[in-house]
């Protein structure tokens, strides 16, 4: 078991001046379970340190955030020496501009890209767009898809009026009858679909687009005049090096990135096609730390690695060598553990557990040996993650499964 002493001491502080101490999906009251330290002190590669000197092997990377490694040298080599330079300024560095331009490069529909510090302001951004270039108010998002903090989209129901959802549209992913139901019911009235690459949300195993899905989508929305938006924030940098979009193989009109980005620096960036360049002049964007030159030194940084190093099937294949690792053990052990979504961001799921007790039985006896495996939420593999440390994990994983296995006899 690990200490947590100075964890639990820092969160009665926190209690007293921050409202719930942590909040948010890392919550320990509403979101992550009590086993897992509160309060992080270090990181490297892919391990960190909690507050109370524990390491972890971690397979959260930053929820994401982390594609090539907590501290990364060559990263944190470029950072400096732009900090030497200086970071926010009046005006953005010239930096924002070669950013544009890999981004336009690499992103095969991109003509422009705009940028800011998080996913939810290009989320919220990107839809007004679609809204100024069509002239119409409605959005089409999945049931349980996230896409950030507005309240358009967000998870809770506090502060919220029902104005806040009156444009809001709904569909089961997957369920293409509904979507088109939807929209031919409201003709020339929406403005935006909104999707993930995917269908990952959390408490819930990942769904991959079932056949053809993305080119009715796609046709759908040349057929009804529909912007389509792909939320490629928590993919982006997992499943292709070019944009999720070519991993499922469709092209949308507006694309929204960040998590994986800045490898732990705050940048997101929304590209779009020629056509929304006009239309996105017209939405207003800035932001405090908008112009940021440290994330987009790191931005850039990272883009480099990811190409000279080809991260994508590097993260695939290391995700690949945890999820049939985990299979196996758990097939071994008489456990049903399955591996949802794509590898280099597995969902974990046993059948039937839809108290999600089992999972997080199997979490906290993880935990416990100081591996990292989120019950609810799909994890995140990056390119530190050796062979030893997913190998480990393997083993701990396999205890665990075997303690389970005890206890579902006795
Ligand atoms: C798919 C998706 N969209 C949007 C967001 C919002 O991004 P941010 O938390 O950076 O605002 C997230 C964050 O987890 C996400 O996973």
């Amino acid at each position: 078991m690990k200490e947590r002493i100075q964890s639990d001491q820092i969160f009665q502080r926190a209690l007293k001046v921050i409202p719930g101490g942590i909040y948010g999906h890392v919550s320990p009251v509403t979101g992550l379970p009590r086993h897992f330290p509160h309060f992080c002190e270090r990181a490297k590669g892919c391990r960190f340190e909690d507050v109370d000197g524990n390491e972890w092997i971690d397979f959260m990377c930053g929820f994401g955030a982390i594609l090539h490694g907590y501290n990364h040298p060559e990263i944190e080599e470029a950072v400096s020496l732009q900090r030497e330079k200086g970071m926010v300024f009046n005006q953005p560095s010239p930096l924002m501009v070669d950013l544009a331009e890999t981004l336009v490069e690499r992103i095969d529909f991109a003509d422009w890209a705009v940028f800011a510090k998080n996913g939810s302001d290009l989320t919220t951004w990107a839809i007004r767009v679609a809204r100024e270039s069509t002239g119409r108010p409605l959005v089409i998002k999945a049931k349980g898809a996230y896409h950030g903090v507005d309240s358009w989209c967000d998870p809770g129901h506090g502060g919220r009026i029902p104005d806040d959802r009156a444009s809001i549209l709904e569909f089961d992913w997957n369920d293409l009858e509904a979507l088109t139901d939807l929209i031919s019911k409201n003709k020339d009235k929406v403005a935006a679909l909104i999707l993930t690459p995917y269908h990952h949300p959390a408490f819930a195993p990942s769904e991959l687009p079932a056949d053809g899905f993305w080119q009715e989508i796609e046709s759908l929305c040349a057929r009804y005049g529909i912007q389509l938006v792909l939320d490629d924030v928590r993919c982006g940098g997992r499943l292709h090096a070019g944009g999720s979009h070519r991993h499922f193989d469709f092209t949308p009109d507006l694309a929204v990135y960040s998590k994986a980005l800045g490898n732990g620096y705050a940048i997101s960036a929304c590209v779009g096609n020629g056509s929304l360049r006009k239309p996105s002049m017209e939405v207003f964007l800035t932001g405090s730390c908008w112009n940021d030159a440290l994330a987009m030194t790191a931005a850039l940084k990272s883009l480099e690695l990811s190409a000279r190093d080809d991260m994508v099937s590097g993260v695939l294949e290391k995700g690949s060598r945890l999820c049939d690792g985990l299979e196996r053990v758990s097939k071994d052990r008489g456990q049903s553990l399955r591996m949802t979504g794509p590898t280099s961001m597995p969902y974990p799921w046993f059948d039937g557990d839809d108290s999600l007790f089992e999972i997080q039985r199997f979490c906290q006896l993880c935990a416990d040996e100081g591996i990292y495996f989120h019950p609810h939420h799909n994890w995140f593999l990056s390119n530190a993650h050796d062979t030893e440390s997913i190998d480990q994990a393997i083993a701990v994983a396999d205890k665990a499964l075997e303690q389970m296995s005890a206890e579902d006899e006795s």
